[in-house]
């Protein structure tokens, strides 16, 4: 199966990647030449622009000028170090999920108190840990929860600060895995539950309430459903407040989409300006503001750089082999997520071809990308792109595959931040059987 199409202009393959450009030898990000990085490090790689996520967060910063906000980075989307010593210089909050999270804030020099603990699941030991540590606040997502809180508290001499997560059930049309804030999904409480939760919550001896929150997906690319859960936290606010307890900021969630294929989400400032429009129409204004976003920080500012190790013609269908993988590169298999790949180097003057570009890993579900127009040949880079959120942080040994390397780049300096994982890295702590 063969094909030849006419080259596509840079700019229509390089969606929402900032710090990318293709100069006269390649691919470059900020001012490294992203082969001559291949060629040292090996592949797969990783490897982020610290301008693109400054940018990035520079759009929320710009959004909330003059405001009493907190931008708590959801660092789920990337918890590697040096990926949150940038957020954590720049002075940014965490989103945190686990006491692993916790420790990795620790370990970046991060300000506990502008961390949140966020999830469904946490643990006792997490709570305590969390509490040793002084963060800002919990994020309950149960009764049974903030009555565990306060228990953990009490025996510690403590008093939990605690915001409760409400579920708004607004659709915010995305894929049904990434989308939260609907009923029947295992997030928060719900809407005509949350203020006999907050009585509950307050007269509780271990907890104080400082706040309320909410998140209602990942990967929105509208305003719409943004408004609506604004309305629906605001209503809330307003008849809480009423039954006396007083509610210090408001946390609106993370989920901002980014660009992978011809998305085209608001921008942060926009977006912002439109929420705080209606905020303060309500005349909420003047309250601490809140959010934790994710992917829209990061998201575009990472690229994976892999090489091609076999081309693979089929009857149906030709393959590009390549050396990372759904270890590496979890969203196609998981969500049949998009992801645009282009050439390092591009070759000029050959034709182009169809292909499925698969990993090596011994799964039908291994692809990254499906029917891919490439001009490639074995021995060639490419570069998966928007690969800055949820890939890395998400990445398994499955088949005994260490995890890739990762790259800051900062100008033209590129700092090498995670080693690449060695085989014996993979199975450090099994024990063998006497
Ligand atoms: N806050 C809470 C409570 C969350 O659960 C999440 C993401 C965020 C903030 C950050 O959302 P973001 O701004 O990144 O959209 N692995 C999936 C995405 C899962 C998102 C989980 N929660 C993916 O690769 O698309």
């Amino acid at each position: 199966m063969k094909i030849t199409s006419p080259s596509v202009a840079s700019s229509d393959v390089l969606p929402g990647a900032p710090q990318l450009a293709y100069r006269q030898d390649g691919l470059y990000m900020e001012d490294v030449r992203l082969d001559a990085l291949a060629s040292q490090h090996g592949t797969p790689v990783f490897v982020y622009s610290r301008a693109a996520m400054l940018a990035a967060l520079a759009a929320y910063q710009r959004g909330f000028a003059g405001r009493n906000a907190q931008i708590c980075y959801a660092m789920k989307a990337n918890s590697s170090l040096g990926v949150l010593q940038v957020f954590a210089r720049a002075g940014c909050g965490f989103d945190i999920v686990s006491g692993g999270e916790l420790e990795r804030v620790q370990a970046a020099g991060g300000d506990m108190r502008k961390v949140i603990f966020s999830g469904v699941g946490k643990t006792r030991p997490e709570m305590k840990q969390a509490l040793e540590a002084g963060i800002g606040c919990f994020n309950v997502e149960s009764e049974a929860e903030l009555d565990v809180l306060s228990g953990v508290a009490l025996a510690m001499h403590r008093i939990a600060p605690v915001s409760i997560r409400v579920n708004p059930n607004v659709d915010p049309k995305t894929h049904p895995y990434i989308s939260t804030g609907l009923k029947g999904n295992k997030f928060g409480v719900a809407h005509e539950d949350a203020l006999q939760i907050y009585r509950h919550a307050a007269s509780l001896k271990g907890l104080q309430v400082v706040g309320i929150d909410c998140h209602i997906g990942s990967q929105i690319t509208e305003a719409t459903p943004y408004l609506d859960a604004m309305d629906r936290v605001l209503d809330l606010v307003q008849s809480i407040e009423a039954a006396g307890i007083p509610i210090e900021h408001i946390d609106f969630g993370g989920g901002l989409g980014i660009n992978y294929n011809q998305d085209s989400p608001p921008a942060a400032d926009a977006l912002w300006q439109e929420l705080l429009g209606k905020l303060d129409a309500r005349g909420y204004g003047s309250k601490k503001l809140m959010v934790e976003p994710g992917r829209s920080l990061v998201g575009n500012a990472g690229v994976c750089l892999t090489e091609v190790l076999y081309l693979k013609p089929g009857e149906e269908k030709n393959f590009c082999i390549i050396d990372a993988a759904m270890n590496d590169l979890p969203r196609p298999a998981m969500y049949q997520a998009f992801h645009a790949i282009v050439p390092v180097v591009p070759r000029r003057g050959t034709s182009t071809t169809v292909y499925d570009v698969v990993g090596p890993v011994c799964e039908s579900g291994d692809w990254i990308g499906r029917d891919r127009a490439l001009t490639v040949a074995a021995g060639d880079r490419l570069a998966v792109l928007s690969a800055g959120a949820y890939c890395m942080s998400m990445a398994s040994n499955y088949n005994t595959r260490g995890r890739a390397a990762e790259i800051l780049v900062d100008g033209t300096q590129a700092h090498l931040i995670r080693a690449r994982e060695t085989a014996a890295d993979t199975f450090r702590g099994e024990k063998l059987l006497p």
